[in-house]
């Protein structure tokens, strides 16, 4: 197969495109995608600090490197859960961010025949490291355990863990803006769930932007929303990006993949299905849709910490992690 635009060998068919391309072709491309979601979806100007949260994953460093390439001012957070059984989980994905960061490659720029670089002022990102079990005393498996006894995954608590880390950090360190790397697939797998249980409330809150609706929380972007993971990974080995192939191990088997395999058999049997199901969703949310199920919530500060909250008193994060202190 040959690229659409110089003829050379193509590394990725988009069959949802009708698009083939070779490595410097689709890495333009790729970038030119990103660009145009952030525009669509209003989610953030180049005079704005980005905090993207990075895992050492394909998804986070490549949404890193197209930022970094197109001049933001994006730099990361890394939060160590302390996943380090049966894998080297945690330390391997920091050792994969740490690595990414020392080599610079979104720096190249002019004379290369880079044109996504040669106009841009090259910004020096930092990495913010928050390892959880340093700061809170234990690892996700353990808090895990304590709190739940030794039952089910430890994916609840560090969803919750998480979610608080990064939107805590982004808030005290001045970030208009926090950017993951979810893609289609995950995003495609969430509304799929959603749907399926008719969660309306949660329909009603899906989406590329979600501004910051409360002192004290930020504006969360997704700006990989529309690249399959297939795109994504293949933009990361365009770029020589390392990145960590593992998955969490306590992630096999749970509903989220079931759901990505029934979603992957859909988008064999009719291409880019996934992607107009996305696509489709946005345009019936954004004509208001779902408007009716938005329901505004009254937060008030934890009572520990100062983050926002829906519970009296403490937060469900210091309630979980026994906070009777502030941590800095
Ligand atoms: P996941 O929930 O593992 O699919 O990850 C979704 C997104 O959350 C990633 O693309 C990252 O942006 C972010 N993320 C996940 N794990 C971490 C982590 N340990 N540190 C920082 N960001 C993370
Ligand atoms: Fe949090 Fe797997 S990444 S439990
Ligand atoms: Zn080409
Ligand atoms: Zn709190």
């Amino acid at each position: 197969m040959r690229c659409r635009k110089c003829d050379e060998r193509a590394v990725i068919n988009m069959r949802h495109h009708k698009l083939s391309l070779c490595g410097d072709h689709y890495g333009e491309w790729f970038v030119a995608q990103i660009e145009r979601a952030i525009e669509k979806y209003k989610m953030f100007t180049r005079d704005e600090r980005i905090l993207v949260a990075v895992s050492g994953g394909k998804d986070s460093l490549s949404l890193w490197d197209v930022l970094l390439r197109l001049g933001y001012q994006a730099d990361g957070m890394y939060i160590g859960l302390g996943i380090n059984t049966p894998i080297p989980y945690s330390d391997a994905s920091l050792e994969m961010t740490r690595k990414f960061l020392a080599r610079g490659g979104w720096r190249e720029s002019g004379g290369d025949g880079d044109s996504v670089t040669s106009n841009v002022t090259p910004y020096t990102p930092f990495l913010h490291v928050v390892d959880v079990p340093e700061v809170y005393g234990k690892s996700i498996p353990e808090i895990s355990r304590a709190k739940m006894r030794g039952q089910g995954r430890p994916c609840a608590a560090c969803g919750l863990t998480k979610r608080y880390v990064m939107n805590r950090l982004a808030h005290e360190r001045g970030y208009a803006v926090l950017a993951t790397g979810h893609n289609l697939d995950d995003e495609v797998a969430v509304l799929f769930q959603n749907t399926l249980r008719w969660q309306t409330g949660y329909l009603a809150r899906q989406a590329p932007t979600l501004p910051a609706s409360h002192e004290g929380l930020v504006r969360k972007v997704k700006p990989l929303c529309r690249m399959y993971e297939r795109e994504t990974a293949t933009y990361a080995v365009v770029r020589g990006i390392d990145y960590i192939y593992d998955e969490c191990p306590h992630a096999a088997g749970n509903q989220m993949n079931f759901h990505k395999t029934l979603l992957n058999q859909l988008e064999t049997e009719s291409p880019g299905a996934k992607l107009s199901f996305y696509l489709e969703f946005l345009r019936a949310r954004g004509e208001g849709a779902f408007d009716q199920f938005n329901e505004t919530v009254e937060l008030h500060a934890c009572e520990i910490c100062g983050q926002p909250t829906t519970a009296p008193g403490r937060c469900a994060f210091c309630r979980m992690w026994d906070v009777s202190a502030i941590v800095q």
